[in-house]
């Protein structure tokens, strides 16, 4: 790929007090790639998505977004979605999608109470009817949250987070609650959504033939130092970054070999607590 990376990561530390939580990340992400990010629980994986969101800064190094540092707070560039669904019980499927749009304004009163405001609710509707289509949920507009199953929740949050139209979507184990086959429909409306949109994904998972399935990339979060007697002495890197291409899916013993990588991790993390 010849183009300028989109987002560049340079030696970036994240440390809560003397915590290390992650240490020396480097890398380079372009356009339009979908990274898969797995690794034994508690090892950084939401934090590394919360600074790529905003909502947490990083205590060293330097993160680039376009070749600049990237804002730090959230902004509709970047959009995420939750393991649990993060929409609002009180309002229907079609306020919780145009909700975002109003919010987005940075002044919900000034939308629905200004001088266009008419016409811009009309529109604000409008797109989220769109949006609501394209994750399958037309025929639930008026629907409430409560009434909806889980994996129709999950729609709504990809929905309420798609219609601001973000160039970066993180996704936090996003499908981690949802039944085997519904996660099957899940991952087709992801992958279609990623295509049409030219979204650029991190996506967190457990299950690691998700991450296989799903990424052009995958990235496995571990610590490779661990000090029994001060776990917050080192952080964790990225110790694997495996292109996705048909060459790599091609080795039949990659997954089940990954899989074994991450195994001692878990369970030396667990012992050591
Ligand atoms: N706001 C915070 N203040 C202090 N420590 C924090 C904070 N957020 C996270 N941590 C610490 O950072 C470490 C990594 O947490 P994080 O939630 O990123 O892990 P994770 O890889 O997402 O785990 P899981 O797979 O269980 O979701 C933990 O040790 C946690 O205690
Ligand atoms: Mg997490």
């Amino acid at each position: 790929m010849t183009q300028q990376p989109m987002i560049e990561i340079r030696n970036v530390w994240k440390e809560y007090g003397n915590n290390i939580v992650l240490e020396r990340l480097n890398k380079t992400v372009h356009q339009g790639e979908f990274i898969s990010i797995v690794g034994a629980s508690g090892c950084g994986k939401t934090t590394f998505l919360n600074l790529l969101l905003g909502t947490e800064q990083h205590s060293r190094g330097d993160i680039l977004l376009d070749g600049q540092p990237l804002r730090r707070e959230p902004g509709t560039e970047r959009g995420i979605v939750f393991q649990k669904y993060s929409v609002f019980p009180h309002l229907s499927a079609l306020e919780n999608v145009m909700i975002g749009l109003e919010f987005e304004s940075g002044s919900l009163t000034s939308k629905l109470f200004g001088r266009n405001a008419g016409q811009k609710k009309q529109q604000a509707r409008q797109k989220a009817r769109d949006m609501l289509a394209q994750v399958g949920l037309s025929h639930a507009e008026d629907q409430y949250p409560h009434q909806l199953s889980g994996g129709m929740r999950q729609r709504l949050s990809i929905a309420q987070s798609l219609v601001k139209q973000p160039r970066i979507l993180l996704l936090d184990e996003p499908f981690g609650a949802l039944d085997p086959g519904i996660r099957k429909d899940m991952h087709t409306l992801i992958r279609r959504l990623w295509q049409e949109q030219q979204l650029t994904v991190f996506m967190i998972t457990h299950d690691l033939s998700e991450g296989f399935h799903l990424g052009s990339r995958i990235w496995v979060f571990d610590q490779p130092r661990v000090d029994p007697q001060a776990p917050e002495r080192y952080g964790a890197q990225i110790t694997f970054d495996i292109p996705l291409d048909k060459q790599t899916l091609n080795q039949p013993d990659l997954l089940s070999s990954l899989n074994q990588t991450l195994q001692p991790t878990e369970s030396a993390t667990a012992g050591s607590v």
